[in-house]
């Protein structure tokens, strides 16, 4: 399966960035090997939608519910509506900053494949977790309670292993830890969906740089990254783009 690059923008972008979409776009023609896709805020969406003809677009989060009373949400039709294919759920960011369970994960997923989109579910653990040895049964637990369930969800569906405590910080874990991980989630995810959990891709993130992307990369059951700094610049991220072209090649 090709590798899957996706740029999670996060609060950053305003039309001004637009020129970083075009540019990353136009350059994903000569990397068709690499599946590339950005997740700017929802205020960008359908200008990137509108710009970027080839790679994918997708919102960083979803609401649960189809419509209601909900002020400041947006549902998951709604972000199809405007030119989203995908959306990231559970980041450690919304988990942290807006409480959100495993439940709540759970939720958004579903609502989202109802709604014709593909979820990347995040998952990942704190410092303190893997301090204490925990890692692997936090990641497990989490994967338990936020994937969403039935036979056809396993095809539209992507997870990003993201330790909380290499996301921003310059920190990464080490090649053999990312293996350990990433086989440790596909015995989860085969014993969640069966024998589709064989096949569904699994993104490692956390602080991914056009340096260190061809060695996190190469790491055992490794399907592509979910890239936020190094994501808001066309040169930076089309570094690791091209990082994971050339692993391809190799
Ligand atoms: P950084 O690449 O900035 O560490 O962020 C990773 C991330 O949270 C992507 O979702």
């Amino acid at each position: 399966m090709r590798p899957y690059i996706v740029g999670n923008w996060k609060m950053h972008g305003t039309r001004a960035m637009l020129s970083e979409a075009r540019a990353i776009d136009r350059a994903a023609e000569r990397l068709m090997k690499v599946e590339v896709a950005l997740a700017p805020p929802y205020t960008l969406l359908h200008a990137t939608r509108k710009e970027a003809a080839l790679i994918g677009v997708g919102a960083q989060d979803c609401h649960a519910a189809e419509g209601g009373a909900h002020t400041g949400d947006i549902s998951a039709a709604m972000l199809k509506d405007s030119g989203a294919g995908f959306v990231i759920v559970g980041h450690s960011e919304r988990r942290a900053d807006h409480a959100e369970s495993d439940a709540d994960v759970r939720a958004k997923a579903e609502a989202a494949l109802a709604a014709g989109l593909a979820v990347i579910v995040c998952v990942g653990e704190t410092e303190a977790q893997r301090d204490s040895g925990k890692a692997e049964a936090v990641v497990a637990r989490q994967l338990d309670g936020s994937l969403p369930q039935g036979e056809a969800a396993a095809a539209k569906v992507t997870v990003a292993y993201e330790p909380v405590w290499a996301i921003g910080t310059g920190r990464t874990p080490t090649v053999e830890d990312i293996g350990t991980m990433h086989r440790s989630i596909r015995e989860r995810l085969k014993a969640i969906y069966g024998e589709d959990g064989a096949a569904l891709r699994i993104l490692y993130g956390g602080s991914v740089k056009p340096d260190n992307a061809g060695e996190l990369l190469a790491a055992d059951e490794v399907g592509g990254a979910l890239v936020g700094g190094a994501s808001l610049t066309a040169e930076s991220f089309l570094g690791i783009v091209a990082a994971a072209h050339e692993a391809i090649e190799a």
